[in-house]
């Protein structure tokens, strides 16, 4: 393993290739294996040890493919897994973390934050709104149907409208500010902008990521030194050949 390693990363499914998205934005040169786990999507109100297990056979194949860091592009397995996979691999493991911090700093008033179950009711989650929600400002929203419209119907452009449109009206439908802190929502900031007309504030924890992502390659001597071509992605899914390609159709999309 070295600086021209690729970089790991992978999601319960199609969710974490915004993430991608992101970083490929910040980081060009470097080369990246996507593994979508849309086979066993979602995670989102799996048990915590079934959702450790899942991501540490990712762990395990990413690493048998000598990459030199991995990202969890997923906020659940980053809440179920994190600290467990950072003591287990030698190699830099970036996680997720719902954008609270950006969205309570820029605004005023009531943080809607839009997750899985099991995000919002872990530890992790539980302590970052302790350490900077003083003024109980966060009302905490799962949102499951949400993943399922990405995974399954992303090509249905009037089933997204419907699905976004009536969860918003039943659970927020007076918010001026969204965290959407589950990769797959992001897929949905076009249709959740639509229902509120453009006055809406949505925040998202992908760049926050990627961030850290480089950050952390840079202190340890392995971001990409060749600055002339532009990085690969290779992308495997657990589901089907027909979700690869979904995925590289989504890729190309989120490029335009
Ligand atoms: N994309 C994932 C996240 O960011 C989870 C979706 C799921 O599988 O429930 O939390």
């Amino acid at each position: 393993m070295n600086s021209n390693s690729k970089i790991g990363i992978f999601d319960s499914g199609l969710g974490g290739l915004s993430v991608l998205n992101t970083i490929r934005s910040l980081l060009p040169n470097e080369s990246f294996i996507y593994i979508g786990d849309s086979g066993n999507a979602p995670y989102g109100t799996k048990s915590k040890e079934e959702v450790l297990r899942l991501s540490t056979a990712i762990c395990d194949e990413l690493v048998a493919s000598d990459v030199k860091a991995i990202v969890i592009a997923c906020n659940t397995a980053t809440s179920a897994a994190v600290t467990q996979l950072r003591e287990h691999y030698s190699i830099p493991i970036i996680g997720m973390e719902p954008a609270i911090k950006p969205a309570l700093k820029q605004t005023e008033g009531q943080v809607f934050v839009l997750a899985t179950e099991m995000t919002l009711k872990e530890e992790k989650f539980q302590k970052l709104v302790e350490s900077v929600d003083e003024e109980h400002r966060i009302i905490k929203i799962p949102a499951p149907e949400w993943v399922t419209c990405v995974e399954e119907h992303l090509e249905d452009q009037n089933y997204i409208k419907e699905c976004v449109s009536t969860f918003l009206e039943h659970h927020c439908p007076n918010a001026q500010n969204i965290v959407l802190g589950c990769t797959h929502y992001i897929f949905l900031k076009p249709q959740i902008e639509a229902y509120f007309k453009g006055k809406i504030e949505i925040f998202d924890g992908n760049m926050g990521t990627a961030l850290q992502l480089k950050n952390s390659l840079d202190g340890l001597g392995l971001l990409k030194n060749d600055g002339s071509a532009e990085g690969t992605v290779e992308i495997r899914n657990t589901k089907s050949e027909q979700y690869v390609a979904k995925s590289v159709q989504l890729i190309a999309q989120l490029r335009k």
